[in-house]
């Protein structure tokens, strides 16, 4: 699916890219004409600009082969007339004290950068910018709502929850990295029958506040799930539950009192959880919220001739557009799900006048998402287009038994304690008896890890993909796990702690392909976190955490910094450690992932 059309442009976070491709445009340009329409634009040149897998083949590279169909010549071919071209044009082409060096291979032009420049200028912006490294300035003045996590009032988060919070929360924090104003919103499910079958039940089986603020949300699910067995059994239940939810939705007095205190017992104990995971939302206007302003949606759909009585239901007909039709009002004249979430969407535009409005949904909802925005494009709203659905696949646990508290709800807070007690026993068995760290710090090492374990288990996957939750996995301290990054931001901590001397930022040499390969990753985080922004996908941020954590600990193994060969290189390797720590530090931050000093 694509979410957006304009072109990602690397051209204005990369300046190396940016010469490159202003040079590879002029050069296509004079040899093929200057009127082919099919030319690439610098834009697109930019873009297509690689890093090859290989070091030692260069430090960027440019494929030739969608070249092939202008220059009709093979890519090797083209790459070696381009080349040619670049080192005889070099002085007006390229300001030639940047690249040292290029070769041609298998179609691509390798681009090796001269040390000098590259080093020094990526190690300046780090510096510069430090805790905002990789951030960018391409939402400035936007605002983007997004909205996520919202559960159904009157139960717990469970598992099922953890994906669209992480992934929501990561994607809010990506769009604060580059420069949006974020407005989150927690769109609880807060009405229709459901509210009236935990009235009933309460009615029935309790009625005792003292006993359901005691318990709080799980006394509520206990009297929900009781009352889905008992229903089977006794229809006359579910006309009961009927019958509260008219009383609710008639304002009656009894049937508001209580909801509104099972609301607020619900969340409560949402916030609870979302507060240990370092997850806030600026506003919790449900579905309830927009009750009193759907009667001038549906006012508006029948001035618009958009609605079509069926069956003494009000739709909206899309079989033009290959979709079932989108159900406005029920036969007894109730409102439905998509009908609140125009109502809502319409209130969103008025107050926040969104630029981009980010809906954060498993992908079994993809059709309600794709009905209801498309009846806000008949509506003549050209706002529709900026309402993004953002699906994402189920996640599994492997067969492996989750504790269970109620019902068959897994827990999120029993997931979320059961990470901390994992990452507890593992600390102690790494280091039995350690008392370098206090019994308090390690309780909080545990929580940021243990939690930083299950969030970065699930973020590291592929949003799209069905994910299978593994615990080996997600706490493997020495894989491609939250415990690993976050033990690789410890070392790069603790290594700048036991320098004493000060480092000269601005005298930077490397010796060897580590410490290249550290600076080729360094450079590349402006972009990744503008490719995560487009494609609304942390994946792409936690991939990028697990290379630079790889390539760092292998320089951590195999060169020394501290008693390195040479006071400047020293220096240098300390200069690197900084500047990964800020990379890995920007990058935890954007998954949502604490970050701790000691591992
Ligand atoms: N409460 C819904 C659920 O638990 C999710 C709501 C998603 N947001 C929306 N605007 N429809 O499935």
């Amino acid at each position: 699916m694509e979410y957006r059309k304009e072109k990602l442009s690397l051209f204005m976070i990369c300046d190396i890219k940016k010469i490159i491709a202003e040079a590879l445009y002029n050069i296509i340009k004079k040899t093929t004409g200057e009127t082919r329409q099919d030319n690439l634009s610098k834009e697109e040149i930019a873009g297509m600009i690689e890093y090859p897998p290989d070091i030692n083949m260069g430090d960027l590279a440019f494929p030739c082969f969608r070249l092939s169909k202008i220059f009709r010549k093979s890519p090797n071919v083209i790459a070696e007339t381009i080349a040619g071209e670049f080192t005889r044009d070099v002085e007006d082409a390229v300001p030639y004290n940047k690249i040292k060096n290029i070769s041609c291979a298998g179609g691509y032009i390798n681009f090796t950068l001269n040390d000098k420049y590259y080093i020094q200028n990526i190690l300046n912006d780090i510096f510069e910018q430090k805790d905002k490294y990789g951030s960018s300035n391409i939402g400035d003045g936007k605002t983007a709502v997004i909205d996520y996590s919202s559960p159904n009032m009157s139960k717990p988060l469970g598992v099922a929850h953890m994906r669209p919070t992480n992934i929501g929360n990561s994607i809010k924090k990506i769009h604060q990295f580059c420069g949006y104003k974020m407005i989150a919103i927690n769109y609880i499910g807060d009405w229709g029958t459901p509210q009236g079958k935990i009235l009933a039940a309460y009615k029935l089986w309790c009625n005792d506040m003292t006993e359901i603020e005691e318990k709080g949300v799980y006394k509520l699910l206990d009297l929900y799930v009781n009352f889905g067995v008992e229903a089977e059994k006794d229809e006359r239940l579910n006309d009961m539950a009927r019958s509260w939810f008219v009383k609710l939705e008639q304002g009656d007095e009894e049937a508001v009192g209580l909801w509104k205190k099972f609301m607020g017992i619900s969340v409560a104990e949402i916030k609870r959880i979302y507060n240990i995971m370092g997850i806030e939302f600026d506003s919790y206007d449900g579905e309830s919220f927009f009750e009193d302003k759907m009667d001038a949606v549906v006012e508006e759909l029948k001035e618009k001739n958009i609605l079509k009585l069926d069956q003494g239901a009000q739709i909206v007909d899309l079989s033009e557009y290959n979709m079932p039709p989108c159900l406005i009002l029920k036969t007894d004249g109730a409102t439905l799900y998509p009908t609140r979430d125009i109502a809502s969407a319409i209130y969103r535009k008025k107050t926040y006048n969104f630029d981009k409005n980010i809906y954060v949904n498993d992908m079994r909802q993809n059709l309600h998402f794709a009905q209801w925005i498309k009846v806000t494009e008949l509506m003549g709203y050209d706002w529709a287009n900026n309402c993004i659905n953002i699906p994402f696949g189920l996640m599994n646990f492997g067969g492996q038994v989750m504790a269970t508290r109620k019902g068959n709800t897994q827990l999120l807070d029993d997931l979320l304690k059961m990470a901390v007690e994992k990452v507890e026993t593992i600390m102690e068995e790494k280091n039995p008896g350690d008392e370098t760290l206090s019994k308090e710090e390690k309780k909080e090492i545990a929580k940021k890890v243990g939690i930083g374990a299950v969030m970065f288990g699930d973020l590291v996957n592929s949003r799209i993909k069905d994910v299978n939750f593994n615990w080996e996995e997600a706490l493997n301290f020495n894989g491609n796990s939250g415990p690993y990054v976050q033990y690789t931001y410890a070392r790069a901590c603790s290594v700048l702690e036991k320098n004493d001397t000060d480092i000269d930022y601005k005298n930077i040499v490397i010796t060897n392909n580590l410490e290249r390969e550290i600076i080729k990753l360094l450079s590349q985080l402006p972009e990744k976190v503008l490719i995560a922004e487009r494609e609304y996908e942390p994946s792409v941020i936690c991939r990028y955490l697990l290379d630079i954590c790889a390539v760092f600990n292998r320089f951590y193994h195999d060169c020394s910094i501290l008693k390195a060969e040479s006071a400047e290189i020293k220096n240098s390797r300390l200069a690197l450690c900084e500047a990964v720590k800020y990379a890995i530090g920007n990058g935890l931050w954007l998954i949502g992932l604490e970050k701790t000093n000691k591992v």
